[in-house]
């Protein structure tokens, strides 16, 4: 018989959430194996725009360096375009993922990362690489087939598709990122709401130097309203960029109700000869293939010693560009909770919150990316909807330009259907707002912190217990600027408090010592290992200069205390033990 291969977490899976998650869990000293089904990572490049969260994240984890060496950059990103081709008439532009000086400001007072765009193809290898080396036992071409659970652990079945050989791997954990087909969110039978496939989309991979086409307008996404365009897909069709200027990929739609439609390497150059307008255009194309839009999300996400993570438990169509940033944000918060576990320093119950906090994000997200692609109201405010010719089309987009009324009204509807658009592409209170309640978080009494111009466009950093806790630039004592968030690493608790809480910090090293859980205290003021330099902090921390907040390994604000407790050691224990399911 086959030996039993021993780990103390299995991860299904070499994708954003499966990745991440070994990385996650070898940066935190838990031994793990990743398997995937191939013998590589992503051989498409798929989801492309990390953003601000993910980034910071990465930051954490010491790879951001990596990702921007390999990504285009924030710059490069943002002059996206609605045209009837990318040669031909210009719609309007929106300047998308923060890069309108306004967001821009926004994006840069809330995270020391803005958001990047690297393909999915270029992410995977530098999540793969660092898991490795760190410790993950990468193992490709093995096939997860199923498992069972026991009080003590799971056992995998799992195929190695080079030797054609089956052995079992025995982990105390198992978690599924095996994607939206996945296998182990069907085994669990994961409860499930929405519907897969509820509308047919084409991803054709080209390669074509559109510099002369679109360098003065850079962006990632160049949207198109021609014939078609809104059925199926995604809203309308888009040319995105891979590489700039000369590696791409095209997504458009077919009815999922008809025939799939044939695909050869004649007819997608002909659909990317369409887009971009150019009949002529010297194009190679690199691949092609067929997807379907899904709006599926599960309410549940784990059971027992099982957990899934990315798409496994969202599916939705790429609209806001949240999928693989969800999946790698899911390892996130799972990965720290399962270490804690495993090192005897939470009660098993601190596991059951990783459903409570992200079931909530699955079903917002999946909701809002399959909404935003039905708010692409263009083709109906030019009124080319029931446009039966190419040349009823033009003169529908024509009417615009007219000194009339019908003019006037197609410039004004214009107007808010691009505003619309914000919702899909510069939606930061989405990107970054997301709040955790459950048993992981010791609540005060205070509301989730919500912009109140609008809780989707803008986010709100607050150190409320369940935020994400808030950046603002602070200096070490050479004077060098720090984030806030470099002060609280994935590796441990940490307390930060300021001059007049400094008793809070020997109540850490105490509380720290008593339960054996890793914390640390930070001051900030002058004088101390951190300064504020900017006095951002003193208006940002939310509590009194005594006052102290806990901030959880993955950046959430765990408890916080207004002023200097009577007894900080009581309660900084009592607020800790609770989180950790210890009381
Ligand atoms: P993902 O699907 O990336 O990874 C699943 C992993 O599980 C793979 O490594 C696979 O090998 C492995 N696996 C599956 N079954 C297994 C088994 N039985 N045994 C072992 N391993 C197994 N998103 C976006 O934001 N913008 C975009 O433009 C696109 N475009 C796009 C195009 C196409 C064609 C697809 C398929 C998807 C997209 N997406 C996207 C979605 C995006 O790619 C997706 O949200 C993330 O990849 C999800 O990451 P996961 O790690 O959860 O799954």
């Amino acid at each position: 018989t086959a030996p039993v291969v021993e780990t103390d977490v299995l991860v299904v899976g070499s994708g954003p959430a499966g990745a991440s998650a070994a990385l996650f869990l070898s940066s935190l000293g838990i031994s793990n194996i990743m398997i995937t089904k191939y013998r590589w990572t992503a051989n498409t490049p798929r989801a492309h725009i990390t953003n601000q969260r993910t980034m910071e994240i990465f930051r954490d984890l010491g790879i951001e360096d990596q990702v921007l060496a390999d990504a285009t950059p924030h710059e490069l990103v943002g002059d996206t375009v609605f045209c009837t081709t990318i040669a031909g008439e210009e719609i309007g532009r929106i300047l998308t993922w923060e890069t309108h000086p306004a967001r821009e400001a926004d994006a840069r007072l809330a995270s020391p990362s803005l958001t990047v765009d690297i393909p999915q193809t270029y992410l995977e290898p530098i999540l793969v690489k660092n898991a490795t080396q760190r410790g993950t036992q990468s193992r490709f071409s093995t096939e997860y087939l199923g498992h069972t659970q026991d009080a003590d652990g799971v056992s995998t079945r799992v195929l190695d598709r080079v030797t054609g050989t089956e052995y079992t791997i025995r982990s105390k954990y198992l978690i599924g990122g095996d994607g939206a087909r996945s296998q182990v969110a069907a085994d669990l039978g994961l409860p499930m709401e929405g519907a897969m496939d509820i509308a047919g989309s084409m991803n054709i991979t080209f390669k074509a130097d559109l510099t002369d086409l679109v360098g003065h307008r850079p962006s990632v996404l160049y949207w198109v309203l021609q014939p078609g365009s809104d059925v199926g897909g995604i809203g309308a069709g888009l040319v995105r960029m891979v590489r700039p200027w000369n590696e791409w990929l095209i997504v458009w739609g077919y009815d999922i109700s008809g025939e799939p439609p044939q695909l050869d390497d004649a007819a997608a150059a002909e659909i990317v000869r369409q887009l971009v307008g150019v009949d002529d255009l010297d194009v190679e194309i690199t691949g092609y293939s067929l997807w379907g839009n899904n709006q599926m999300y599960a309410t549940h996400l784990q059971q027992g010693r099982v957990f899934c993570a990315g798409d496994a438990i969202h599916r939705h169509p790429p609209s806001n560009g949240l999928g693989s940033n969800t999946s790698v944000q899911d390892s996130y918060n799972l990965a720290w909770k399962i270490a804690a576990v495993l090192n005897g320093q939470a009660a098993p119950s601190l596991l059951d919150t990783y459903s409570a906090e992200r079931a909530p994000v699955a079903e917002q997200i999946v909701l809002r990316a399959n909404k935003s692609g039905g708010e692409f109201r263009f083709m109906e405010v030019l009124g080319v909807l029931d446009a039966e010719t190419p040349e009823a089309m033009q003169a529908a987009i024509d009417e615009r330009k007219a000194n009339t009324p019908a003019g006037a009204a197609k410039r004004a509807a214009l107007v808010e259907a691009m505003d619309l658009k914000n919702y899909e592409f510069n939606a930061h209170g989405v990107d970054m707002g997301q709040f955790y309640e459950s048993a992981a978080v010791v609540p005060d009494g205070s509301p989730k912190p919500v912009d109140e111009r609008d809780p989707e466009l803008y986010y709100k950093q607050s150190t409320v217990p369940g935020a994400r806790f808030p950046h603002v630039w602070v200096a070490d004592v050479d004077g060098y600027k720090r984030s806030t968030h470099d002060l609280v690493p994935y590796g441990q608790f940490t307390l930060v408090t300021g001059i007049a809480g400094e008793a809070w910090a020997d109540a850490a090293a105490k509380v720290a010592e008593e339960l054996g859980v890793p914390l640390e205290a930070v001051v900030i003021g002058p004088g101390r290992d951190v300064i504020d330099t900017y006095y951002d902090w003193a208006k940002m921390r939310g509590v009194e200069e005594s006052g102290a907040i806990l901030v959880r390994p993955d950046a959430h604000v765990a408890w916080r205390a207004q002023t200097l407790a009577d007894d900080p050691a009581g309660a900084l224990g009592d607020a800790l033990r609770s989180v950790l399911g210890r009381s």
